[in-house]
């Protein structure tokens, strides 16, 4: 076989088959296929794209590029969640434990986070002690101890979706939706869960602008775990404005312990309760939607879900009394707020600008190896829809460095639109996408 002919066999349209795909994979991991030939495969498919089969062959293969999760050892159908990232979107901080509360197991590995996006595991860490790092051993042990552990990625998983993402990261092909369903799965496969529940974002604060592309991106996982006998539901939800109030670390840990208090903000609490129950229903652990509705609200009320995420925090080693004391999460020294400019209706908030100036404060990482500020961030005082007064906060800015308030409150300015008439709201969730619909 030689690479060449593969290229051109994509270039002119044709399919793979999963030797083939092997064959390309495992050369470029092994240093056999130079990146000049793994390049231009990738824009050919950029172009040509792939099929159903073609696409789950190379996830397959991405997945078993290096370790895999073993997750055996674990008691039930262990479902996993995914969400291709948002602004104030801290939904695993709360799905996790509220999942958790009611028996089904949850053993998630998490990233850190990137631009203008957050990730659990750095939120996490503002928690007191809260360690990240388990070994695989410890990771299951306590999964079956508590039902619940929150980690960052142990190992390597699917190093080839490394390597292939740092590629097309040079070569402008990361905007292909066969290439992007199937380097998230790849690494959502290796990670051993049974299920998947995706949270596929739509707008402009997402990586995915409209509705129609999500919905495209939803649908090619879905039948990715279908083909890989993983069953994968997902949802195509709002990402225009931010999902919650809080960007930044300890805020956004905030406005998780809030929200399993009951006490969330509507959107986030929702979206929450959604992505829960299609987790519960994965897992077989109720007989329909309904009922999984009623058992998470009341988990939520009766404060059992935020007990759950107490036993998290004291099983990994950080301070639970967090949970009762929210002072004790790392705090900016300096705040101020942004005021409405003028009366009216907030019109729009755009995520992007928000979750960049969070990134600027500290909140984010620039790039990989950016060193990251826990406790600032930006909480927004408004949403969409919401009727203010000139001179109303609009947001508040959390900094440690004085120099950065006031640029962070004008660029969060910007995100706001405020004018007249009430506008039509957005819902939290476009559409379920299931196997049953492809
Ligand atoms: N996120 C991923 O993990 N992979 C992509 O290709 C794009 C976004
Ligand atoms: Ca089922």
């Amino acid at each position: 076989m030689h690479a060449v002919d593969l290229i051109q066999k994509k270039r002119d349209g044709g399919r793979l088959s999963r030797t083939e795909l092997e064959f390309l994979v495992k050369g470029y991991v092994g240093g056999e296929i130079p990146d000049y030939q793994m390049a231009a495969w990738l824009m050919a498919v950029f172009f040509r794209g792939m099929d159903a089969e073609e696409i789950a062959d190379l996830t397959l293969i991405m997945a078993h590029s290096g370790d895999t999760l073993d997750l055996s050892g674990i008691q039930g159908i262990k479902v996993d969640k995914h969400s291709t990232g948002g602004v104030a979107d801290t939904t695993t901080l709360v799905v996790a434990p509220l999942v958790a509360s009611l028996g089904v197991p949850v053993a998630k590995m998490s990233g850190r986070g990137l631009g203008h996006t957050g990730g659990t595991v750095d939120k996490l860490e503002s928690i007191p002690g809260f360690q990240v790092e388990l070994s695989p051993q410890q990771f299951i042990t306590q999964v079956n101890t508590i039902g619940l552990s929150l980690v960052g990625q142990t190992g390597q998983l699917a190093p080839a979706d490394k390597l292939l993402y740092a590629l097309r990261d040079v070569t402008a092909t990361v905007e292909s939706i066969p290439l992007i369903a199937s380097s998230i799965m790849s690494k959502k496969i290796a990670a051993g869960a049974d299920g998947f529940v995706l949270d596929v974002k739509a707008g402009k604060g997402a990586f995915m602008k409209t509705e129609e592309e999500a919905v495209e991106l939803a649908k090619t996982m879905v039948q990715i775990g279908r083909l890989a006998k993983r069953e994968t539901v997902a949802l195509v939800t709002d990402m225009n404005q931010p999902l919650g109030r809080a960007v930044g670390n300890a805020l956004e840990v905030k406005e998780a312990i809030l929200t399993l208090r009951g006490q969330g903000p509507a959107r986030l609490t929702e979206l929450c309760l959604e992505l829960a129950a299609e987790m519960l229903l994965l897992a077989n652990a109720v007989q329909s939607r309904s009922e999984a509705r009623r058992l998470l609200e009341e988990s939520l009320q009766s404060g059992k879900a935020l007990h759950k995420f107490k036993e998290l925090i004291e099983a990994q080693g950080g301070q639970a009394d967090v949970a009762d004391d929210l002072s004790l999460l790392p705090q900016a020294a300096h705040t101020t707020e942004a005021a409405a400019p003028a009366a009216g209706y907030v019109q729009a908030i755009d995520p992007l600008i928000i979750g960049i100036s969070a990134m600027e404060l500290g909140a984010g990482r620039e790039h990989k190896d950016s060193v990251i500020d826990l406790a600032v961030g930006i909480e927004l005082k408004a949403e969409i829809g919401d009727y203010v007064e000139a001179g109303m906060p609009l947001a508040t800015i959390y900094a440690n460095d004085p120099h950065k308030l006031r640029e962070a409150a004008g660029k969060a300015l910007q995100a706001f639109q405020i004018g007249d008439g009430k506008p039509a709201l957005k819902p939290t969730i476009y559409r379920k996408i299931t196997a049953e619909q492809l």
